[in-house]
């Protein structure tokens, strides 16, 4: 984000980073719809299930500058820490997944600063999304911000294991007992050998729809 803070006192600065914020994630939700209502009409069917974004509240900015040793400055926050403006999108198959970061990155007023693909490189955890960095222009009066926007795409069965593991990390602050990270990690498999069998289901369908047509 090419970001001058332009306002006198802190909290407009603030207030100010926080619509371009918001505004990012607009962008990016509006651009997700666009491409979910073609893809309806054009292929009659939904990648997306549905999409869910969130700024990241104050107390977790601090939290994360602290962790990596910043000081909670505006602009600390604002270079280092990438996921303040955060979008979830949620799609039936695995192969939704990879067409959904494909026509996104295709959009050229989209950056994609970085890419990290959990699904192909798993983490210890169990835990199999597609990440991406992009940045998205914002148009303020004045001038136009490019803004980075974490988009994590990732399929039903994976969203659904990720929540029960985000919340027990949380109750065990990291530490949860041996047997529980395993039990977690085999969910891990079985979710995905769900997709594998949802998606050739799927496919098995779309081949008899067409022979049929
Ligand atoms: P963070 O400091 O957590 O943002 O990690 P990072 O900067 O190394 O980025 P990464 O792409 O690995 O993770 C970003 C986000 O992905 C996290 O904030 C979580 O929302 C999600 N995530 C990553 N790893 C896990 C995991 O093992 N379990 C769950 N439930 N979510 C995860
Ligand atoms: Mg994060």
């Amino acid at each position: 984000m090419e970001l001058r803070t332009q306002k006198d006192s802190d909290i407009d600065n603030w207030k100010e980073v926080m619509l371009i914020y918001n505004s990012a994630l607009k962008q990016i939700s509006t651009k997700l719809e666009i491409l979910n209502d073609e893809f309806q009409h054009v292929h009659r069917y939904n990648p997306i299930e549905h999409i869910k974004s969130r700024v990241k509240t104050s107390e977790s900015i601090v939290k994360k500058l602290k962790k990596h040793g910043y000081e909670s400055t505006i602009q600390n926050m604002v270079e280092h820490v990438n996921d303040i403006a955060g979008i979830r999108v949620i799609c039936s198959f695995t192969s939704d997944i990879y067409r959904i970061a494909e026509m996104i990155s295709n959009q050229s007023d989209i950056k994609v600063i970085s890419v990290k693909d959990y699904f192909v490189n798993p983490k210890p955890s169990g835990y199999k999304s597609y990440h991406m960095l992009v940045t998205v222009p914002v148009y303020l009066s004045d001038r136009i911000v490019d803004t980075k926007v974490e988009i994590q795409i990732r399929t039903v069965a994976m969203d659904f294991w990720a929540s029960l593991e985000h919340k027990i990390n949380y109750k065990f602050e990291g530490n949860a007992p041996a047997y529980i990270k395993n039990e977690l990690i085999e969910c891990s498999k079985m979710a995905s050998e769900l997709d594998r069998r949802m998606l050739s289901l799927n496919e098995e369908i779309q081949m008899i729809h067409q022979r049929n047509e």
